[in-house]
């Protein structure tokens, strides 16, 4: 590891979930504590259109960095090293592309990606195109538990993996974390169709981005694996995850616990994971970190990752757009659910 320090800045620093005066999860607090832990990032300036939460954060770090209202401004100043963006969805690709634009070498934004698939094209075109290192939210990543899941399957505890199920609350906000986890369990392998359908009756938002309150989405990875994610009003598949093999399931129970049904074993079997001394936002900090200190590094949480789940979530408003399977890779670059919503196909406004 190299004993080089870097310059790291904050875009958008909110004030901790359930705090007077949040507006969200200040998911700023959750980035600089774990950055600050790994010791070789000085915190240079933040960027907030907001002076309450900005010198709030400021005094809770007892901090000297910069407070810039356009963050613009502050890339230009300051030309941090590394920058996590931590504002709500609809501003991720514009900050992500100037960032970018601006040098910046390593850039880790929030989830999920943005709110239309042509922002998420836009942001890995940018990436690309300046050799910036972009990595998204996508934590869970780091957690033993789920490491621990896809090490089964490698091991082949239960054969070969032909299904990946999973349950979830939302597509669009939480949807992502676990679309991202079912990739990650078959390795990265790309989609090759996406067929699913959403409903939206009443107006529900995430961090100000209008999303889906019920979702079905099935699709097909390249290697033949299936994958199905339930979300929203009812969502139960009676486990967070569901992975079917030829020769046995594992089921995950929670971010600690998993249970496994394994060839040659007469019942289920719980396997109970720590996560260890380290948390997984630590581990994360550390992983993109890592990018600047061993050229060739690609953090664990990189865009390529990341806009492979993305996708699907997508292809499935489309799917419901279109009324049919929809082959990959997607092509529309607007978001269906948006343009349906705006057309008064769905939403509170239906007229169709
Ligand atoms: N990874 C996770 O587990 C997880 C959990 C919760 C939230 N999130 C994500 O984190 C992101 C941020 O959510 P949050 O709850 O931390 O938000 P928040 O509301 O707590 O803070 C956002 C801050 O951004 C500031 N801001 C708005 N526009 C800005 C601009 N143009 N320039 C600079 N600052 C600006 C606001 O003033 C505010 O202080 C969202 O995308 C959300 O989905 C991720």
């Amino acid at each position: 590891m190299s004993s080089n320090r870097y310059r790291y800045a904050i875009i958008g620093t909110g004030r901790p979930h359930g705090t007077e005066g949040s507006t969200g999860f200040g998911m700023a607090h959750t980035h600089w504590p774990a950055f600050r832990a790994i010791d070789k990032v000085d915190l240079v300036a933040i960027a907030d259109v907001r002076d309450d939460p900005a010198q709030f954060f400021l005094a809770k770090y007892a901090s000297d960095a910069k407070h810039y209202t356009d963050y613009k401004e502050m890339l230009a100043q300051e030309r941090p090293d590394i920058v996590s963006i931590c504002v709500w969805p609809h501003l991720h690709a514009e900050i992500a592309i100037a960032a970018a634009e601006a040098g910046v070498k390593v850039i880790h934004c929030e989830k999920p990606m943005a709110t239309t698939w042509g922002d998420c094209k836009r942001m890995k075109a940018a990436a690309d195109a300046h050799g910036a290192l972009l990595s998204f939210n996508h934590q869970r990543r780091h957690l033993k538990l789920f490491q621990a899941v896809r090490q089964a399957v490698r091991d082949g505890e239960i054969g070969e993996l032909v299904m990946v199920e999973a349950q979830v609350g939302d597509m669009f906000d939480w949807g992502t974390h676990w679309l991202d986890m079912m990739f990650f369990y078959n390795e990265e392998t790309p989609a090759e169709w996406v067929i699913g359908q959403i409903d939206s009756r009443q107006e529900k938002r995430a961090f100000g981005a209008y999303e889906e309150e019920q979702a079905i989405c099935h699709f097909k990875w390249k290697n033949g694996v299936r994958g199905v994610l339930i979300a929203g009003y009812e969502a139960s598949i009676h486990a967070t995850h569901r992975l079917i093999g030829t020769e046995g399931v594992l089921e995950v129970l929670s971010e600690r616990s998993m249970r496994l049904l394994s060839k040659g074993e007469a019942g289920w079997r719980v396997v109970e994971v720590p996560q260890g001394d380290r948390n997984e936002h630590v581990l994360t900090a550390l992983d993109v970190v890592r990018q600047l200190d061993e050229p060739g590094h690609r953090s664990f949480l990189n865009i390529d990752n990341a806009i492979q789940h993305t996708e699907v979530i997508y292809a499935t408003y489309e799917s419901s757009r279109h009324r049919g399977r929809i082959d990959l890779p997607l092509v529309p670059e607007d978001s269906a659910l948006l343009a349906m919503l705006a057309a008064g196909q769905i939403g509170p406004e239906r007229r169709t």
